[in-house]
């Protein structure tokens, strides 16, 4: 029905996706042409994958993502999912997060803006942030 997900050190998950899953994912998809518009997307970026940059992952190493099926959209589950994966980071003393929004999908800054998150950069992908510790 949905997810939220997250990983507390940002830059240690790029190390491991570096050694251990984009390799294996680039071969797979070598030969691979797109159909849609975002397949092509998807593949662009696992073909050219940039790191977060350390002015992003030293304030705030954690990075998060969170998704609901329309059908359970709108009845607060987010908001839960959210709260709840922002409880776990800040009890594992984390001292911030970040996320990503698309730029078509802006209309959703509003809902983190609730959770405190603000916007730090648009390259132009929308790049929020929180703090999660003094
Ligand atoms: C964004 C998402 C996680 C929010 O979860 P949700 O369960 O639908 O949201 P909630 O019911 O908890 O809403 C909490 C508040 O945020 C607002 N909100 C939720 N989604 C919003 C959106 N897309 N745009 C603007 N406001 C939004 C709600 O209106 C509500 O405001 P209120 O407290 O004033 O009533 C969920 O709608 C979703 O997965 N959407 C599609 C995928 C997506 O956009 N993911 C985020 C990628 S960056």
């Amino acid at each position: 029905m949905g997810y939220c997900v997250a990983t507390p050190d940002t830059s240690a998950y790029e190390d491991w996706l570096e050694a251990a899953w984009w390799p294996s994912l680039k071969e797979e998809l070598r030969d691979f042409s797109a159909q849609t518009i975002e397949d092509e997307n998807v593949l662009t970026h696992i073909r050219s994958v940039s790191r977060t940059p350390i002015r992003v992952t030293q304030p705030y190493p954690a990075h998060l993502h969170i998704n609901l099926l329309p059908e359970m959209q709108n009845g607060g589950h987010g908001s839960s999912l959210l709260a709840h994966q922002l409880r776990a980071l800040m009890m594992s003393g984390i001292k911030g997060v970040h996320l990503g929004v698309n730029q078509h999908n802006e209309k959703v800054v509003a809902f983190y803006a609730k959770f405190g998150f603000v916007e730090i950069d648009r390259t132009p992908s929308i790049l929020m942030a929180k703090r999660l510790t003094e």
